[in-house]
């Protein structure tokens, strides 16, 4: 376990409180309303959706591989869910096993995100869907070299997220119908602007 890994758990909540007071819990509250039947969320961090699942959820597994955020997780879900030590990348689940896949914040940071996406999609159900809240790549050209320059660096600050990721094209490139919503991750730094918000139904 890193340092930093120790540290980022740590100041997580600490960090996102004035963007969720501002709006985002509201935005993550919104994205999750759809959500149904036996759910997954991947990198689930320190549970901030927790309260936030509508009752059509019938039981849900939350997935964290960073064991500093998986250890708060724990601590904070009591039975209401179960959670599993794994990456995104290599889900231990059987194909077909979900109806609602979950992402917020965490699409950025996944290292092999085609590898992701393929597993998002062989883990959901005929009909399923993965909803998520993401910051992505900026349509503005200057904001976006800025957005390359500073990846090395952000990737520190923020544990490995890449500000600069244009998920959507991603998504739409592993095969997902993506309807999706721009918006703006409120009280959030430049570098991690704009911010996108949807369903993603899985190719076939
Ligand atoms: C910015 S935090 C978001 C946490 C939470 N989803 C939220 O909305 O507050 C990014 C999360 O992705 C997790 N993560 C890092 N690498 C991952 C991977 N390969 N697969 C899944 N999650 C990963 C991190 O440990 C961290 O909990």
């Amino acid at each position: 376990m890193t340092i930093s890994a120790r540290v980022f758990a740590a100041m997580y909540d600490r960090m996102m409180a004035s963007s969720e007071e501002a709006g985002l819990r509201d935005i993550r509250r919104r994205a999750l309303a759809g959500a149904r039947g036996r759910t997954l969320e991947i990198g689930a961090g320190t549970g901030l959706n927790l309260e936030l699942y509508p009752e059509a959820v019938t039981e849900m597994v939350l997935t964290e591989p960073e064991e500093p955020m998986s250890r708060r997780l724990r601590a904070k879900v009591g039975d209401r869910a179960s959670v599993v030590d794994a990456p995104a990348d290599d889900l231990p689940f059987e194909d077909d096993a979900f109806d609602t896949v979950v992402s917020t914040l965490v699409l950025c940071t996944v290292p092999d995100l085609q590898a992701a996406l393929a597993e998002i999609a062989r883990v959901l159900a005929p009909g399923g869907q993965l909803l998520f809240v993401e910051h992505v790549r900026s349509e503005d050209a200057g904001l976006a070299r800025w957005q390359d320059r500073l990846r090395p660096l952000w990737g520190v600050v923020g544990h490995g997220c890449r500000p600069n990721r244009d998920t959507a094209a991603d998504l739409r490139s592993a095969g997902f119908t993506v309807q999706l919503e721009h918006g703006k991750l409120p009280k959030a730094a430049p570098i991690i602007q704009p911010m996108i918000t949807g369903v993603a139904l899985p190719p076939g």
